[in-house]
């Protein structure tokens, strides 16, 4: 089978890196992919607002199957677009990846359906937001309503600094938004939980924790995710039951109800608050490293799993995982989430051996004249998995020391709330 994979990064080349382990595999297309999917599969440089273009290149290659990595292309419709032309998808449409493009979406659909989520309000107008600020105090979180490539939120300690981050977004700050939501602060523990889900039924896709604060013991500000581990130790039956019924369950059937069945990958962004859960956000999509995590872990044939999907048939297969912890620790450009810095090479990186236990994936990055360049803020995504959590970030921290990179930084202390 042919199959294609549209984003650049270390998501996208845990994807192919995957698939590439399938023995159904024929072709595989990173679109426009980076320095490390090239390995294993053929990138082929294109916007990925480039609907059309897309299209042209799935049809001369012979692909079967597309999976879409990020949330722009979802949010911007591309799942209808190739349906339309009968090219198989696994994503969401576009009406229901309002899911994550449209906070005020989501927040409409947990009030209707009583999923447990932050207190909110919605507002495009200062006055109104002061007065909900006013009633509610401080903390509180500030958000955009929609996409900002995880930089739209912030965790107000003051009223001032609530009112400037207000007026930020309300001012345009984030192109896709002109509406701020406001929402109670949630104390509690994060946890990331994944389903995948056809026409028909839904499967459990593995659990991870987050670390989404650029600095060690989670300060500073947010970013789109420093390193990942996974499963998740929070997660218990109990809980999953609850996570289930509450959450996942009432959404996939209210996404039914509208029109819209939801396919694709579902991600929940939980806080998890005196042992339940609450809804913090939808993402539309596998998270980022988080997907980094579960590759690793996945005994299924995920290319088999896409296809059951397509058939609507996700209900048929058992998906396996190995008994085992991974970790993912994410190599920065220096200056990230702020201006980083571009073009640096990255040496000594082939030194570090790779196995079915342990792998760089790239995310920004690219290759000149035979040698590593870094071109993102998030650039690589060192990932190794053990059985323990402790002896997979020992490895990861190992392979890091080996890689010759003065304008990078990273974490050291990934997984510090339970590797003691
Ligand atoms: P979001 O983009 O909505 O996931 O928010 C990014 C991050 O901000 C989350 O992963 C949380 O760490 C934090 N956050 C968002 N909403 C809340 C909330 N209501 N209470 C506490 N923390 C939150
Ligand atoms: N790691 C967070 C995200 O993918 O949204």
């Amino acid at each position: 089978m042919n199959l294609a994979v549209l984003g650049s990064g270390g998501r996208e080349h845990a994807i192919c890196y995957k698939l590439h382990q399938s023995k159904k595999l024929g072709k595989l297309l990173c679109i426009p992919g980076n320095a490390g999917t090239e390995k294993i599969a053929e990138n082929i440089k294109i916007d990925l607002g480039n609907f059309e273009e897309i299209y042209k290149t799935i049809k001369t290659k012979n692909i079967e199957i597309v999976i879409v990595g990020p949330e722009q292309p979802l949010v911007e419709g591309i799942v209808d677009f190739l349906r339309q032309r009968s090219v198989k998808v696994i994503g969401p449409d576009k009406f229901s990846s309002q899911l994550e493009g449209s906070k005020s979406f989501m927040k409409n659909i947990c009030k209707k359906n009583n999923i447990p989520t932050a207190n909110y309000g919605v507002f495009d107008n200062l006055n109104k937001a002061e007065i909900f600020l006013k009633k509610n105090g401080a903390p509180i979180v500030v958000k955009a309503d929609g996409l900002a490539a995880g930089k739209g939120v912030s965790i107000c300690e003051s009223f001032d600094e609530a009112k400037i981050k207000i007026k930020e977004i309300l001012d345009g700050k984030f192109k896709s938004s002109n509406k701020v939501i406001l929402e109670e602060f949630l104390e509690g523990e994060e946890l990331s939980y994944f389903v995948l889900s056809d026409k028909n039924s839904y499967s459990f896709f593995g659990s991870a924790q987050d670390h989404k604060r650029v600095g060690e013991g989670d300060k500073g500000p947010n970013t789109g995710g420093m390193g990942a581990y996974s499963p998740a130790k929070m997660l218990n039956k109990n809980l999953d039951e609850k996570i289930r019924k509450k959450i996942i369950e009432p959404t996939l059937s209210a996404m039914k109800n509208l029109g819209h069945p939801y396919e694709g990958f579902l991600y929940a962004g939980l806080m998890i608050k005196n042992s339940e859960p609450y809804l913090i956000e939808y993402n539309i999509r596998m998270g980022d490293p988080e997907c980094q995590v579960l590759m690793m872990t996945l005994k299924s044939d995920l290319l088999e799993i896409f296809d059951y999907i397509t058939k609507n048939k996700l209900n048929d297969l058992k998906i396996q995982w190995y008994e085992k912890e991974s970790i993912t620790i994410v190599l920065c450009a220096k200056g990230y989430p702020e201006t980083y810095i571009k073009d640096s090479e990255i040496k000594n990186l082939s030194s570090v051996i790779t196995d079915h236990d342990n792998q760089i994936f790239h995310a920004g990055t690219y290759r000149k004249n035979n040698k590593i360049f870094s071109k993102g803020g998030r650039v690589l995504n060192i990932t190794s998995c053990a059985k323990s959590l402790s002896d997979a970030r020992k490895r990861c921290l190992k392979n890091l020391k080996q890689i010759d990179w003065d304008d990078g930084f990273f974490r050291k202390d990934i997984g510090w709330r339970v590797i003691k």
